[in-house]
C-alpha cells in the first residue's frame, strides 16, 4: 500500500489556501473556473516550460462525483481572463457545487506532480488523507456525509492538458480518509490550540467567543460556548468584501480613467505599507483616499450591524474576534466605528497570514490530531497478544 499525504485543504469562494505533507507545501489559488475547449491558444510567444504552472492550470476531470463529468476547464489566473468565468455565487451550497471539488481536485494533483507518489509514465496515483470544511450551514444541514462520501466513493482523475510543466500528466486521486469540519468550529481550535493540539490560550479556552469570519462573498459568526460551536446561533451572512472591492474599481475608473488588473489590485492600493490609497495617473501620484474611505466605511458599518445583532441574541459574550481576508481589509474602519459606538471588546490578528489562513491551519491541527489518535489505537491492536 503507498503511504497517504497529509492534505488539509480550505475552499474559500475568493481562494483556496492548502497545506501539505509536513508542512512543506502550501497553495494558495483563486477560486474560478472557466470552461474551456481541448487546445486552448497559447498567446503569442509564450513559452510554456518558462511559465508559472500556477499561471495556466488547464485540466480536464473525471469523477463519478461531479455532475458534469469530463468537463475541461481554465482554473484560477489562467480563469481570470476568461469571459464565461464563474465565482461561487453566494447563495450556493459549497457541497454540492461542481465547482468546489474541481478547485479540490486541482490543488491536489498540483501537490501530487511534486510528490514521490508512485507514477507509471505520465499517471501518478495519489493518495490523500484530506481536512476540509464546510459552512456550519451547510454542516447543520447535514451535508457533510455526503460530501464526504461523494470524495471517498471514487478516484478522481486530474489531466493536465496545455499547463506549463505538466502538460499531458494524469492524476489519479484517491481519499484514505476524509474529515469534514464546521468551518467556525475550526477557527476556534486554531485561536485556541497548537500544532500538537496542546491548549496554548488557557483564558481563552472557556469563554464565550464570536468569531467573525469577513470572506470574498459571505460573513460567519460562530458563537463558541462549553468549547463548543453553538449550532443554533451561528450565522452566515451573504455579504463579502469582493463587491466592495469591485465598486472601488469601477469608481477609481470612471474618476481616473485607471483600469486596475483584478480586485487584488484594489486590495494592494488599500494594504500596501508604502502610499496607501494612491494611484499613479498619467505617471502622477494621485490619492484614491476619498473613493476607498467612503466605501469601506460603508462596508465596515454593514459588518457592524451584523456583529450587533448576534451579541445582543448572545449578551454574555466576553470578545469577538475578527478572522479572514476582509478583516485586514477593514480593521481600521471596524476599530474606529466601535470606539465611537458601542466599545465592544473586539479583537484582530495583527498577522495578515494568520488571518487568512486561519481555516486551513485548523484543517491540518485536526487531520494530524486524528492521524496521532488513529496510529496510537493501531499500535495498541498491534501489541495486543495473538491468540495462538
Ligand atoms: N493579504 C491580504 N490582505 C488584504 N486582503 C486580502 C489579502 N488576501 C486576500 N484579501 C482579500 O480578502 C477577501 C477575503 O479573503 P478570504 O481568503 O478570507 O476569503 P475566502 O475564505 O476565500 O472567502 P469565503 O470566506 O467567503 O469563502 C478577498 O476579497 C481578498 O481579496
Ligand atoms: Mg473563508
Amino acid at each position: 500500500m503507498t503511504k497517504s499525504r497529509i492534505a488539509a485543504v480550505d475552499v474559500g469562494n475568493d481562494s483556496v489556501k492548502a497545506i501539505f505533507g509536513e508542512l512543506e507545501r502550501e497553495l494558495n489559488i483563486p477560486n474560478i473556473i472557466a470552461r474551456d475547449t481541448e487546445d486552448r491558444p497559447v498567446i503569442g510567444i509564450e513559452d510554456l516550460d518558462s511559465k508559472d504552472p500556477l499561471d495556466g492550470i488547464h485540466i480536464r476531470v473525471h469523477s463519478p462525483s461531479l455532475k458534469e463529468n469530463n468537463v475541461i476547464y481554465r482554473v484560477g489566473n489562467l480563469a481570470t481572463k476568461s469571459i464565461n468565468a464563474t465565482e461561487l455565487d453566494p447563495g450556493s451550497s459549497k457541497s454540492e457545487e461542481d465547482q468546489t471539488l474541481i478547485m479540490l481536485f486541482a490543488t491536489l494533483a498540483l501537490d501530487a506532480v511534486n510528490s514521490d507518489f508512485p507514477r507509471n509514465k505520465n499517471i501518478i496515483d495519489a493518495s490523500y488523507i484530506l481536512g476540509t470544511g464546510l459552512p456550519l450551514r451547510e454542516v447543520k444541514e447535514g451535508k457533510d456525509a455526503g460530501y464526504r462520501s461523494k470524495l471517498l466513493g471514487s478516484v478522481h482523475q486530474v489531466e493536465f492538458l496545455v499547463t506549463p510543466k505538466y502538460q499531458g500528466m494524469k492524476v489519479n486521486i484517491k481519499f484514505d480518509e476524509v474529515k469534514v469540519y464546521p468551518e467556525g468550529f475550526a477557527a476556534f481550535i486554531n485561536l485556541v490550540m497548537d500544532n500538537s493540539l496542546k491548549i496554548i490560550n488557557k483564558d481563552l479556552i472557556d469563554k464565550r467567543i464570536l468569531i467573525q469570519d469577513i470572506g470574498g462573498l459571505s460573513t460567519d459568526i460562530a458563537v463558541i460556548k462549553n468549547r463548543n460551536v453553538d449550532d443554533d446561533k451561528a450565522q452566515g451572512f451573504n455579504l463579502g468584501v469582493s463587491e466592495s472591492l469591485e465598486q472601488i474599481r469601477e469608481e477609481i475608473r470612471k474618476k481616473h480613467g485607471v483600469e486596475l488588473d483584478s480586485r487584488r489590485d484594489v486590495v494592494e492600493i488599500i494594504t500596501k505599507k508604502n502610499d496607501r490609497n494612491h494611484i499613479m495617473v498619467k505617471g502622477s501620484r494621485t490619492s484614491v483616499h476619498d473613493i476607498t474611505d467612503r466605501i469601506l466605511l460603508d462596508l465596515a458599518k454593514k459588518q457592524y450591524r451584523l456583529l450587533r445583532n448576534v451579541w445582543a441574541k448572545n449578551s454574555q459574550t466576553e470578545i469577538c474576534y475578527f478572522v479572514g481576508g476582509g478583516s485586514i481589509i477593514l480593521k481600521e474602519y471596524i476599530k474606529n466605528i466601535n470606539n465611537s459606538l458601542d466599545g465592544y471588546n473586539i479583537d484582530f490578528f495583527e498577522d495578515e497570514k494568520e488571518s487568512i489562513w486561519m481555516m486551513a491551519n485548523a484543517y491540518y491541527k485536526l487531520i494530524k490530531d486524528f492521524i496521532r489518535k488513529t496510529e496510537k489505537q493501531n499500535t495498541v491492536k498491534d501489541k495486543a497478544p495473538v491468540k495462538s
